[in-house]
């Protein structure tokens, strides 16, 4: 009988019982939320490939070259994530091990957190709850005078469907929307009234620049010191794509220097941030432990998709949506 093996014990109920359809499933005892990036030991994983034959992992669940050596059964790595920058999925393939992940479902609740987060941290939204609870919010005019969306220049990095969604909704608040990403895409120009740029432009031009590129070997630590010298003095930064696309040391330095106005980020290059983290300690910026796809129906629809990409691999040889 095949084993399907499982690296949270609290997913959607959905997801086993979908799950049972094509084995039996096994689950770690993860314990706290499984949307917890902190990922599980590798020595359960190495396990896991070497006795079962499909994977179900969230982010934070280092699916390596040292996990896949070690998968003699295993056939299929199926992430609850669009995101596979945890996956070797070049040597997934070398092995024969198929990789899929959970795309499009997720769109919509990441591109509503950008553009809170963005909100937030123009409007000092964070801040102001902040100063509320600590009894420090009178007088509030100086500290709390934050800028207007409408008329300003949104910079989009990356322009995959979510980079798309948040462009849509930026419109609608009045801003005007450039983007830049690796491949252009003149239809979504046409459709929505928004310009591609070249990047140098973007960032020196833009009032609020967003990050929605996907993390690649070619991607890492993409914004660094020489990128952030280039963005326009006053700017604020948004990132909802993955932490390892920015040097954290040289975001620290342009919001200290005053080159960035603020920033506001729901991933980091180490996950969760550890507490006393210096970016906690700026006034100016606000953060989110990764829950950019944090919505109850998305999650849900995320961890069903994971199972279904499975039970579609087994009984036709293909996932659903394969990476
Ligand atoms: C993803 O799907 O990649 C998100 O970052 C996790 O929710």
């Amino acid at each position: 009988m095949r084993c399907v093996f499982v690296t949270r014990d609290r997913f959607p109920s959905s997801m086993y019982k979908k799950l049972e359809e094509v084995g039996r499933v096994e689950v770690y005892p993860y314990g706290e939320s499984p949307w917890s990036t902190r990922g599980v030991p590798k020595e359960v994983l190495i396990d896991a490939a070497r006795r079962c034959d499909a994977l179900v992992i969230y982010i934070g669940d280092l699916v390596d070259k040292e996990v896949l050596d070690a998968a003699e059964r295993l056939k299929i790595v199926s992430t609850v994530s669009v995101g596979v920058d945890h996956i070797d999925v070049e040597y997934a393939k070398r092995r024969g091990v198929a990789v899929a992940h959970t795309p499009y479902v997720l769109v919509d609740a990441v591109a509503d957190l950008a553009v809170g987060l963005l909100i937030a941290v123009a409007r000092k939204i964070a801040l102001g709850d902040r100063l509320i609870r600590e009894g420090r919010a009178s007088p509030v005019w100086g500290s709390l005078m934050g800028v207007d969306l409408k008329g300003k220049r949104a910079g989009i990095v990356g322009l995959g469907n979510i980079g798309v969604a948040v462009a849509r909704r930026l419109l609608a608040f009045g801003m005007e929307v450039v983007y830049w990403s690796r491949r252009r895409k003149p239809e979504v120009e046409f459709a929505l009234g928004i310009k591609y740029v070249e990047l140098d432009e973007l960032l020196s031009t833009s009032d609020f620049v967003v990050v929605a590129l996907a993390l690649t070997p070619e991607t890492e630590r993409f914004f660094d010191r020489e990128k952030f010298g280039k963005v326009k003095r006053g700017a604020f930064f948004i990132n909802v794509g993955r932490g390892r696309l920015v040097d954290t040391e040289a975001l620290l330095e342009a919001l200290e220097d005053g080159r960035l106005a603020g920033a506001a980020l729901d991933v980091f290059d180490v996950e969760p941030l550890p507490p006393g983290h210096r970016l906690a300690k700026l006034d100016n910026v606000v953060l989110t432990p990764h829950i950019g796809s944090a919505a109850v129906e998305t999650r849900e629809r995320m961890a069903e998709l994971a199972a279904e990409n499975v039970v579609a691999f087994f009984r036709t040889g293909k996932p659903l949506y394969a990476v």
